[in-house]
C-alpha cells in the first residue's frame, strides 16, 4: 500500500512558478542580462541563490559582483517575488490539486511537501491550505538541494513512510531526479519531465485512481 504521497509547491500545487519567472526576469532585465522561459526551465526547484548564480553565468557575469552584492541581488528578486504572491488567494491553486489532495488524506495517506522555498509558508497560508499537510520540510535544515534526495527523504521520514512504498509530485527535472534518488516513484507534472515514472501536462489530467494504479502497477 501507499505510506506517503509528497508534493512540490511551487508550479505543482499553485503556479508561483510563474511568479518567480517573473521576479528573475525584472532583475535580469536590470542587470541587462538576457532571460526567457526556456532558460527559467534550468530554475525550477533550483534555490534563490543557486538561480541567481546560473543567471549571473548565462550573463557571463559571474565575477562582477562581491558575496554581499549577491547577497543583495537575491534579496532584490524575493522582493519583486513577495510583491507578485501578495495577490495570491485560494483561486490561485492549480485546478484539481486541493481535490486530490483530499482525496488522499480521506484514505488516511500521509501527505507532505518538499519545497525548497524559504517562502513556502507564506503560499500555502495564502491559499488556505496549511492544514492539508501532515508534513513540510524545514528548508533550514536541508543540507543538499534538489536534485539531492535528502529533502524527499527526510519529508517521508517526518511521515514514517518508506520512500519505496511513497509517492511525489514534481514539475521540476531536479525534482523528478530527487524523487527517484530517494527511491520513491515520481510523478511529474509539466514539460521536459520524460525520466518521470509517470507523466502528465496539466494538473487536471492528475487522477488519484490512475496514480495508485500506475504505482502498484510498477510494483
Ligand atoms: C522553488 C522554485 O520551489 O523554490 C524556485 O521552483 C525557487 O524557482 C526556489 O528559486 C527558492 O524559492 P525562494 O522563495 O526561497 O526564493
Ligand atoms: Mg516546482
Amino acid at each position: 500500500h501507499i505510506e506517503a504521497v509528497v508534493f512540490d509547491l511551487d508550479g505543482v500545487i499553485t503556479d508561483t512558478a510563474h511568479y518567480h519567472y517573473l521576479a528573475w526576469k525584472q532583475l535580469a532585465d536590470e542587470l541587462g542580462i538576457p532571460f526567457d522561459e526556456d532558460f527559467n526551465e534550468n530554475l525550477k526547484g533550483v534555490s534563490r541563490v543557486e538561480s541567481l548564480t546560473l543567471i549571473l553565468a548565462n550573463g557571463n557575469q559571474s565575477d562582477a559582483y562581491t558575496d554581499s552584492e549577491i547577497e543583495d541581488l537575491a534579496s532584490q528578486k524575493n522582493e519583486y517575488y513577495k510583491q507578485l504572491i501578495q495577490q495570491l488567494t485560494p483561486e490561485d491553486i492549480l485546478p484539481g490539486m486541493k481535490e486530490l489532495i483530499e482525496e488522499i488524506r480521506s484514505e488516511s495517506i500521509p501527505v507532505g511537501l518538499a519545497s525548497v522555498s524559504k517562502n513556502a509558508q507564506t503560499v500555502l497560508h495564502a491559499l488556505e491550505i496549511e492544514h492539508l499537510f501532515d508534513y513540510c520540510a524545514d528548508v533550514a535544515k536541508i543540507k543538499q538541494s534538489k536534485p539531492d534526495p535528502e529533502i524527499f527523504l527526510t519529508v517521508c521520514e517526518a511521515l514514517e513512510a518508506d520512500p519505496a512504498q511513497s509517492i511525489g509530485v514534481e514539475d521540476a527535472k531536479v525534482g523528478v531526479q530527487s524523487i527517484q534518488g530517494s527511491g520513491m516513484y515520481a510523478v511529474g507534472v509539466g514539460s521536459y519531465l520524460e525520466q518521470a515514472d509517470l507523466m502528465v501536462n496539466e494538473t487536471t489530467e492528475l487522477s488519484w485512481t490512475q496514480i495508485k494504479q500506475a504505482f502498484l502497477h510498477k510494483q
